[in-house]
């Protein structure tokens, strides 16, 4: 039977492929190295192989040992800084169907990716990989390097990537995966999914929880390893033990062979910038195009773009350029614009007319003087603001069909007032406040935000790395936070938003903020405020609740004695 030769004194058999193997050891020991030792070997003996790389370093397979010729190693890269196409992070699913249907070996360099993005992919892709080889059963072998980022033991709303990459480790063999765990940090590996492992490939361990984990294998696996276990401390850099128990029965030293291809996570010398090395292209096709579509697609689905599609669309619009005009008409071109022009300067001064009626009819209000106290900003200022446009249908129903996909993330642990916190940081980053006043948060979520239960689930959250304390007294979203929120389902119109939060203020709050909400972007004084709400100015009532405005942020004080309507009340034309 064909067997991989790993090393001087060890080959291994063919379904090493569909094994789970372990590689630990610390900071520069050997891992990848070896790792990348045994990947050749399988692509030498034409299985497929395909390798989750958030470092980066893998696209050396594609390069000869000297790292300036190709390799006998024509595997695609997808992503990084030497992919052949840019990976996308919503085409997880995609690149697994993609491995399945054409049975290519390929490198997945996460390394470029943000963490979201990074967990987004990989586990789309795991979850995607599993499910479709129960129907493909042909070995494959997956090389997860720094695997504990993708099979952590500390699965706190991450329980969907550990759950698709266990899955895969636990079940795969009986589909023909196996998987290849690197790891500098084996005590941050999920503890189950590792004790699955066998072969164990253990290099230089010094750190006291690292030979825990391994001692917690032994244990699983009852192997008693003392006298190697002593040892492990003194390997040097590319030796280890090769332990496997129950497979090959077989515990010993040994160094794998040299690597044909360049060993990518060598330090680059000097001048040696490793981001220009360029690699022969590999025609990827079919793939190339999907991930194309995949990106068009998601563009579409993308509410920023969205945004970005409608301010473009906006600006084509302002200028109508009449038919027949297009030549080289100049008169013609000028006459337009000056219409359009004129059209535009006939909106805003209605505009500047409306406004004005609305202060008319707060000094109608104030009676007499009020008025001299509210400044006012030229009406040309006013006519640099765009207005809010609404999304053409077809596009909100596309946002609307994203964001009514069923969540997957499952049960994720969180009680009723964390997840509560959480969607109203979401609902807030939604209309642009990414970092609101811990009274902001509390307000939206429905709390007051002195009481046990809101600083209680706050504090845990907190603790469950989902949001983080800012100076100033504000909250923001971590990327785990994001991923675990439910975020709003509809696009809001600027009425929509403020009518919201109007509708849940008290009395004198409301009052107070609709006066404000009418005047904006004008600020007013406290004096004809008061008049206008018909409020004395002194009263404790009056003060609270324009304090209480403020500290929610929804009120500003540009000078003493002013107040006006914060600009995250009109997203859609904030100054
Ligand atoms: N079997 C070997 N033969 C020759 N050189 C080796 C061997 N094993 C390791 N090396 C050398 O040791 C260096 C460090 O090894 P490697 O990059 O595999 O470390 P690592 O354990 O993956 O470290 P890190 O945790 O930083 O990723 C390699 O760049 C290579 O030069
Ligand atoms: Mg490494």
């Amino acid at each position: 039977m064909k067997q991989l030769a790993i090393a001087k004194n060890l080959s291994v058999p063919l379904d090493a492929i569909s094994r789970p193997w372990a590689f630990l050891g610390i900071r520069g020991s050997g891992k990848t190295y070896a790792a990348g030792k045994l990947v050749e070997t399988m692509l030498d003996a034409k299985a497929q192989v395909v390798i989750l790389d958030p470092i980066g370093n893998w696209y050396g397979l594609r390069l000869d040992r000297t790292g300036k010729k190709p390799s006998r190693f024509a595997i695609p890269i997808i992503g990084g800084l030497h992919g052949d196409v840019p990976i996308e992070p919503q085409a997880g699913g995609l690149v697994a169907d993609f491995v399945v249907d054409t049975g290519s070996s390929v490198v997945l360099d996460v390394s470029q990716l943000r963490k979201e993005q990074r967990k987004h992919f990989a586990t789309d892709f795991a979850e995607q990989l599993f499910h479709r080889k129960k129907a493909h059963r042909s070995p494959l072998h997956l090389a997860i390097e720094e695997s504990q980022v993708f099979i952590p033991q500390m699965g706190k709303g991450q329980e969907r990537m550990l759950g698709a990459f266990e899955d895969l480790v636990r079940l795969g063999r009986n589909f023909g995966i196996g998987v290849s765990m690197i790891t500098q940090r084996p005590q941050s590996v999920n503890k189950e999914v590792l004790n699955q492992a066998e072969p164990l490939v253990v290099f230089q361990l010094v750190g006291k929880h690292e030979r825990d984990a391994v001692k917690g294998w032994m244990q699983h696996v009852g192997a008693d390893l003392d006298d190697a276990m002593a040892k492990l401390a003194g390997l040097q850099e590319g030796d280890c033990y090769f332990w496997s128990p129950a497979w090959l029965r077989t515990f010993q030293p040994t160094r794998f062979l040299e690597k044909n291809s360049f060993d990518g996570s060598s330090t680059p010398g000097i001048g040696e910038a490793t981001a220009s090395r360029k690699l022969a292209a590999v025609d990827l096709g079919a793939l190339q195009k999907s991930m194309a579509t995949v990106i068009e697609k998601k563009k579409a689905d993308d509410p920023a773009e969205l945004r970005k599609t409608i301010a473009q669309l906006q600006k084509q619009l302002a200028v109508k350029v009449p038919a027949g005009a297009m030549k080289s008409d100049q008169a013609a071109i000028d006459r337009a614009v000056k219409k359009a022009v004129h059209e535009s300067d006939k909106w805003w001064s209605a505009e500047a007319g409306k406004l004005l009626n609305k202060i008319n009819r707060i000094k109608g209000v104030l009676g007499d003087g009020g008025l001299d106290a509210i400044p006012v900003r030229p009406a040309l200022q006013l006519a640099t603001e765009p207005a809010m446009v609404p999304a053409p249908p077809e596009l909100l129903a596309a946002v609307e069909r994203r964001h009514s996909a069923p969540r997957s993330t499952g049960d994720d642990g969180l009680t009723g007032p964390e997840q509560r916190i959480l969607d109203a940081l979401a609902w807030l980053e939604s209309i642009g406040v990414k970092q609101p006043a811990n009274s902001t948060v509390a307000f939206i979520a429905d709390y007051s935000p002195t009481t046990s239960s809101y600083k209680n689930a706050k504090g845990a959250l907190r603790t469950k790395g989902l949001i983080e304390y800012l100076p100033g007294g504000c909250l923001s979203l971590t990327d785990d936070g994001v991923a675990a929120a439910v975020h709003p389902t509809e696009i809001h119109t600027d009425n929509q938003l403020r009518e919201r939060i109007l509708s849940r203020l008290p009395g004198p709050e409301q009052k107070i903020l609709t006066v404000l909400i009418e005047a904006y972007p004008v600020s007013v004084s406290y004096a004809a405020l008061a008049d206008a709400t018909a409020y004395s100015s002194t009263t404790s009532s009056f003060k609270n609740a324009r304090g209480a405005l403020r500290s929610l942020g929804f009120a500003t004080y540009p000078a003493a004695g002013e107040v006006r309507a914060a600009d995250l009340l009109f997203p859609g034309r904030a100054p």
